[in-house]
């Protein structure tokens, strides 16, 4: 490198430094934007503007949500890597962050290094729906169904490394078969089409799903993780119903761009918890079937670890285990 751009490197470098300390001070200072890499209506929108709205009281800022939807999440992370690291943008994103790392080879981002996380959100299973009319009884015939009819079969999820999708293909994996995949922009377009019959299963977070089982719109066959879910206790496990081994369970998590200040980092960091333990907040989660992680799991440095550790399972479970479109 030439001396005069080294230096001139370093002092661009030495500013942000010395800048950086007032920039925390005052933040935030304006509106603050959250990404959601889906569409309006899905679970992540539906999460990111619940604590949302508790977060910009605490901060005594806007916080204003921003569907960036397409690929699978990837093209509203890519917005969040691009964007000034000063706190204004935030991305609210989940285990497709981690697992896109493994399933686009071209990502115009670093998944490891592009973000800084800022804390756990919230954990839940997934629902296995059906539209309404859908002929099977009970999980145990849906199932025998899915497997008999294979490619017959729609499937609408939110892209590729969407919850969605993986469940999908984790089904998929499950059972032997390849279904017919539609792929939305969201899980919140793929459930309208669910609901009007367009596509016959759909396997989307609890957050969404369980009100509309609730209210009849779509048919709930079984839960994707180990345990039934209290709020819709009469669905068995995907495991009970006879797919040994099946557990899948999702998290979101809070990032901003990579070089954030982490006064900022923890400025935001702070405002989460106290979304966390609002009991508006709580009592919705908890009528959805999801709820927030422990205190001391919703660290900066526990969201780290735990993406760390999400990016390298899903490199062996699509890498090196097969897992397969
Ligand atoms: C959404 O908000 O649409 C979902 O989080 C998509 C998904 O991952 O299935």
């Amino acid at each position: 490198m030439q001396p005069i751009i080294k230096a001139f490197g370093l002092c661009i470098a030495a500013l942000a430094l010395a800048i950086a300390p007032a920039l925390a001070q005052s933040y935030p200072a304006r509106t603050i934007t959250m990404i959601v890499p889906f569409a309006a209506g899905g679970p992540s929108d539906a999460i990111a503007r619940l604590i949302g709205e508790s977060m910009g009281k605490t901060l005594g800022q806007q916080i204003v949500v921003e569907n960036v939807a397409g690929a699978g999440g990837t093209t509203g992370a890519a917005r969040a890597a691009k964007a000034d690291p000063d706190g204004y943008t935030l991305l609210i994103h989940h285990v497709a962050l981690a697992a896109g790392a493994s399933l686009y080879p071209k990502l115009p981002y670093d998944t490891s290094t592009a973000f800084a996380p800022i804390g756990l959100v919230n954990t839940g299973p997934m629902v296995l729906m059906t539209k309404k009319d859908y002929p099977a009884a009970d999980a145990a015939a849906l199932i025998a169904k899915l497997k008999a009819d294979g490619q017959k079969v729609t499937i609408a999820h939110a892209g590729v490394g969407s919850n969605s999708h993986l469940c999908t293909l984790l089904l998929q994996q499950a059972l032997g078969v390849k279904f017919t995949q539609v792929a939305y922009r969201g899980t919140g377009p793929a459930m309208n089409d669910l609901m009007g019959g367009q596509v016959d299963v759909l396997c989307d977070q609890s957050t969404t799903g369980v009100p509309q089982i609730e209210g009849k719109t779509v048919k709930g066959f079984a839960v994707t993780s180990k345990d039934r879910l209290p709020v819709v206790k009469e669905l068995p496990t995907l495991q009970e119903a006879g797919l040994k081994d099946f557990e899948f369970t999702i998290w979101h998590g809070l990032y901003a761009p990579a070089g954030t200040p982490q006064e900022i980092v923890d400025k935001v960091n702070k405002a989460l918890q106290v979304a966390l333990a609002d009991k508006n907040v709580l009592a919705r989660f908890s009528e959805v079937g999801t709820r927030p992680f422990p205190e001391n799991e919703r660290t900066p440095a526990a969201h780290k670890a735990q993406f760390d550790k999400e990016i390298a399972t899903w490199k062996r479970v699509i890498g090196e285990e097969g897992l397969k479109n």
